[in-house]
């Protein structure tokens, strides 16, 4: 590879050092390659460094005065602006004791000195590489995210129904001791189950009253746009089943699939009483709130009807009398 980028998209490179000779070496090596390179001579001019230039790559000194590397790498993988950018510890060789501290501050990869020049230019190209699919990919989540706040704010009656599913899908997610991507899943899903609503028509959507026939058809359709808007992106992969699945019944009267018991994915089936739990005690263009109490006691009378999981809902039940109501 050589210097044939764009200017614009020239990837640029923070070489952190104490020593201007160590720098030197890596600054000369990585503008032959056709990197921007940039220097800093500690830790915290580092941290200014990145602030100001935005790098694409770090390759950070460990043993450096004032702050030392781990530190540094600690800190900028701990703030959401800059946890993307791979960090390259810059270490002895064999110092296993420095890899396995770099690894724990969340360093991305290691190289020795003295720089293998080979080693360092495919090193440094493909985790550059790495990091733009990991941005694009971040954007895309984002872009979704908004996209589902924008659902929202149009139902001025949905209030913060989505922020709150996002905490109570945390609080039951961990009470029933999921793993933690299902978690991570399940507040996803507080956000994104109902994106699909962006394609049901305001007049549909803020109707004061029962529904038609012909209404609820659209109705039922935001589960399936929903699926669609997601399912490009394999980070969505885990909340796919919550956004199609999130209105089936246990007895299999439910939609968009009529899947009967186990057929329902489980974490459809968590979030469904999550959904339905704060739809109930909130007020909506067509329902008063209930109180908590009633909401449990309507969810009780739809798992008597065959609605409901009866074993998940006894554990929600419990999960609510126990951290949400006060205790008698
Ligand atoms: P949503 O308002 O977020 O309600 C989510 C789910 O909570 C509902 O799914 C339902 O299972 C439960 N739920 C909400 N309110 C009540 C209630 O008063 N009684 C009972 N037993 N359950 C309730 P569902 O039925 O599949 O509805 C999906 C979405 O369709 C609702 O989301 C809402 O946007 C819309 N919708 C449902 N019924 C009506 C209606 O009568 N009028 C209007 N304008 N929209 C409705
Ligand atoms: C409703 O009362 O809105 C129907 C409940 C359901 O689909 O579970
Ligand atoms: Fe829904």
């Amino acid at each position: 590879m050589s210097a044939s980028f764009l200017d614009s998209d020239r990837p640029k490179v923070l070489v952190v050092d104490d020593h201007p000779s160590s720098r030197m070496t890596a600054v000369a090596l990585l503008s032959v390659e056709g990197y921007e390179v940039l220097e800093a001579d500690s830790g915290s001019a580092a941290l200014v460094r990145v602030g100001e230039c935005n790098p694409d790559l770090i390759l950070l000194d460990v043993m450096m005065p004032g702050m030392d590397g781990f530190e540094v790498c600690r800190r900028l993988k701990q703030e959401e602006q800059t946890r993307l950018i791979p960090v390259v510890f810059i270490t002895a060789l064999n110092d296993r004791r420095s890899r396995i501290m770099g690894i724990e501050a969340g360093g991305d990869d290691f190289l020795t000195k003295p720089f293998d020049r080979l080693e360092l230019s495919a090193r440094v190209r493909s985790l550059i590489r790495q990091k733009r699919l990991n941005e694009d990919l971040d954007h895309a989540e984002k872009v979704l995210f908004s996209i589902a706040g924008t659902v929202e704010s149009r139902d001025p009656a949905t209030g913060d129904h989505c922020e709150r599913l996002v905490t109570l899908g945390a609080a039951f997610g961990n009470f029933l001791n999921l793993p933690r991507n299902e978690v991570r899943d399940l507040m996803w899903g507080g956000h994104l189950h109902d994106i699909g609503k962006v394609g049901v028509p305001d007049s549909v959507l803020l109707k004061k009253g029962k529904l038609t026939p012909e209404e609820w058809d659209i109705m039922k359709q935001h589960v399936i746009i929903g699926e669609n808007i997601c399912k490009p992106l394999r980070t969505m992969r885990g909340v796919i089943p919550i956004i199609r699945n999130h209105h089936e019944r246990w007895d299999g009267t439910g939609y968009p699939d009529g899947l009967v018991g186990d057929e329902i994915p489980y974490l459809a089936q968590v979030f469904q009483i999550l959904d339905i739990y704060d739809a109930l005690t909130s007020e909506r263009p067509y329902k008063r709130a209930f109180t908590p109490d009633e909401a449990l006691e309507i969810i009780a009378e739809e798992t008597a009807k065959g609605w409901r999981n009866p074993k998940l809902i006894e554990q929600f039940t419990t999960f609510i009398r126990t951290t949400h109501l006060p205790q008698t």
